[in-house]
């Protein structure tokens, strides 16, 4: 089966949305959360996180957002989970983002948009690899 590496942002601790959120995945059939970790992230570790996206203009501002609170970083396992998850949260920007999704209900602006998961199962193999070394 797949899995993919979910993050929720500093945001959702800050306002409490970490139990919303977790339980949306929880309760889809089919998922299994397999790792789950509250942690505050460092610089290093963020750039290699977020690498594609160093040199654009919200990348400096998105690393200080990043390390703004901790983050609960989790695995989670199910059939097609990658493209399920992303459907979940919703697009990047929360506006355009529909009711129903994590996003569409509690965004608010782009930068500060919740959760991050991978966006392909390559992707989510290189992000397990780097918040959960141990289960590479
Ligand atoms: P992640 O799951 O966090 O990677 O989000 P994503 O895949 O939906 O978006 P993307 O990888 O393109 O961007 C990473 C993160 O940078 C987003 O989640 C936002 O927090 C932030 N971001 C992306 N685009 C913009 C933008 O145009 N403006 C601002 N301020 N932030 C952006
Ligand atoms: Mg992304």
């Amino acid at each position: 089966t797949e899995r993919t590496l979910v993050l929720l942002k500093p945001d959702a601790h800050r306002r409490g949305l970490i139990g919303e959120i977790i339980g949306r995945i929880e309760r889809k059939a089919g998922w299994e959360i397999t790792a789950l970790e509250l942690r505050t992230l460092d610089a290093g570790t963020l750039e290699q996180h977020y690498g594609e996206h160093q040199g654009k203009p919200f990348y400096e501002p998105l690393m200080g957002f990043m390390q703004s609170g901790p983050v609960v970083a989790l695995i989670v396992e199910g059939e097609r989970v990658v493209e399920g998850v992303r459907r979940l949260a919703g697009p990047t920007d929360p506006i355009a983002a529909a009711p129903g999704s994590i996003r569409g209900d509690f965004g608010t602006i782009v930068r500060e948009n919740l959760i991050h998961a991978s966006d392909s199962p390559e992707s989510a193999e290189r992000e397990v690899a780097l918040f959960f070394p141990g289960c590479v």
